[in-house]
């Protein structure tokens, strides 16, 4: 079997995956709703403060921070609430993938959403953090929003304290994660072997309430259902199947390359009420995940 940190060719191979899984999974939908709806009243109408003013021209902003903005659809969406209330916001994006960063700027430039300042920085969270600390006015923020991205960021439990404390007063801080009933954060539990190279960090819902309870960080936990169909992974022979199982799998081609052990063992835990519900002839995955609100 062969991990995720690899050639050229399997990165492209799990793009095209990831791809697979994100049109079963219907993400942005749900987000649609989510920003017009539930983000608009638990995180918008919480942030509580006087505008900050702005240096160069007198007017007072809003400073926003996006960490591991992908390509910016999602943090479009939230900042797409947020002029309709703040009149002058500075959104600075942290994000490595110059590709993705590419992809957003496109976005925003086609795009209709005013009143915004676009920062984009090609810097992970760690180093963005550590140069805003030393610098002579570390820059405070009235919204922080993490979306899917801890996962990404190796010490989980230092990065929540550092964005909490790099919330001015009356911020708040928005951290998105898989939930702990979620088949994919359930597989990275029973099949730890599977993920040891992928880099990525044991992070669940679970994990993030401990490291805020341990704290003493009060917060709002808002449940979001998702189901993915992954129905054509129980079919054989379906490339569309293979495609979700290697994404899930974090390994190129784990159908045809892991033991067919592991490869029963997998499946059936796949398919089994632990990660699936059945409806009618479908398998649908459970997908839900947690949004964390803190308020400072
Ligand atoms: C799963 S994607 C989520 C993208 C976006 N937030 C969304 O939900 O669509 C995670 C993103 O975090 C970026 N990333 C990875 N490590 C990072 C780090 N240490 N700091 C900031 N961003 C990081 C990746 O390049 C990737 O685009």
């Amino acid at each position: 079997m062969t991990s995720l940190k690899m050639s050229q060719e399997d990165t492209n191979h799990f793009n095209e995956c990831h791809e697979a899984f994100a049109l079963r999974e219907k993400a942005l939908d749900t987000f649609t709703d989510w920003a017009s709806t539930v983000f608009r009243d638990a995180v918008v109408s919480k942030i509580a403060l006087d505008y900050v003013k702005d240096g160069n021209t007198g007017r007072k902003r809003l400073e926003a921070l996006g960490v591991g903005s992908g390509s910016g659809e999602i943090d479009i969406m939230f900042l797409e609430q947020m002029v309709k209330k703040y009149s002058n916001i500075y959104f600075t994006s942290l994000e490595l993938s110059s590709e993705n960063t590419a992809l957003f700027k496109s976005k925003v430039s086609r795009g209709t959403i005013e009143n915004v300042t676009w920062d984009w920085k090609q810097l992970s969270w760690d180093n963005y953090r550590f140069y805003n600390v030393k610098s002579r006015e570390p820059k405070l923020f009235h919204f922080i929003c993490t979306v899917h991205s801890l996962i990404y960021i190796r010490d989980v439990d230092q990065a929540v304290m550092n964005m909490y404390e790099s919330l001015d007063d009356g911020g708040v801080l928005l951290m998105i994660v898989a939930s702990e009933e979620s088949g994919s954060y359930k597989l990275r539990t029973k099949f730890p072997q599977l993920y040891i190279e992928d880099g990525l960090s044991h992070v669940s819902s679970a994990e993030v309430r401990k490291i805020l309870k341990t704290h003493g960080i009060p917060h709002q936990i808002l449940s979001q259902p998702s189901r993915v169909d992954i129905t054509t992974v129980f079919q054989k022979g379906r490339k569309e199947g293979s495609q979700l199982v290697d994404h899930l799998s974090k390994r190129v081609n784990f159908l045809k390359t892991a033991s067919p052990r592991m490869v029963n063992e997998f499946i059936s835990y796949l398919k089994s009420p632990q990660c699936s519900e059945r409806e009618q002839q479908s398998y649908l995955l459970v997908n839900d995940w947690d949004a964390f609100i803190v308020t400072k």
